[in-house]
């Protein structure tokens, strides 16, 4: 079977540009990984109260990401942060204390804005979260996607050549980041 790396994205919006680079991104990955969305929107409210059973939605999306060989974060950015629905699951996913399923899958972070930044800013924060869950992060090369008409569709094409290139040389790139981590 081939190692299964999770892909969170950080936004629920119908037509969000960052599923599109998730989705296209997915496309350009080596054909021995298998890409698989993991659902954050049906994840409730954390609540340290509660943290020892949150119910279903919790227990599915720590499996998800505990049976997964990395780990790919698409996400936008927030007033300069990541969404606070991709902080919840990232909550979620590190309770109780001392059942992280975080620690030591690699990981991947890139996203897209309309903002001449590219959600550089999003991407710093979450690198210091995932820092302190001790997941490894893919340092260089960087990604920082601005959207432009035609660049991404709902099918995972990529309308513009060089950003072809580029994010197909990502990929590559983070793929050996996680086969590298995972050999052991
Ligand atoms: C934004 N947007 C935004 N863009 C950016 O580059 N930097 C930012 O700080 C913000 N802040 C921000 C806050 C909120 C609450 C929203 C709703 C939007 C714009 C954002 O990049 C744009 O809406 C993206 O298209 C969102 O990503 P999805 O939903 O298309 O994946």
């Amino acid at each position: 079977m081939s190692p299964k790396i999770a892909v969170i994205v950080g936004s629920i919006r119908n037509d969000s540009l960052n599923r599109k680079l998730a989705l296209a991104l997915a496309a350009q990955g080596p054909q021995d990984f298998s890409f698989e969305h993991v659902r954050i929107d049906d994840l409730p409210n954390f609540n340290q109260d509660l943290e020892k059973d949150h119910g279903e939605a919790v227990k599915r999306f720590k499996g998800e990401i505990a049976s997964a060989a990395g780990l790919l974060f698409v996400t936008p950015e927030y007033n300069r942060s990541i969404p606070g629905l991709l902080k919840n699951a990232i909550d979620h996913g590190s309770r109780p204390y001392g059942q992280s399923v975080w620690a030591g899958k690699p990981a991947g972070v890139i996203g897209i804005s309309s903002g001449a930044i590219g959600t550089a800013l999003a991407q710093q924060h979450l690198r210091n979260v995932l820092a302190y869950l001790d997941v490894p992060t893919l340092g260089q090369p960087e990604a920082f996607i601005q959207n432009k008409e035609g660049l991404l569709d709902d099918k995972g094409n990529i309308g513009v050549e060089a950003t072809q290139k580029f994010l197909k040389s990502w990929m590559d790139k983070y793929a050996a980041f996680v086969k590298q981590h995972t050999k052991s």
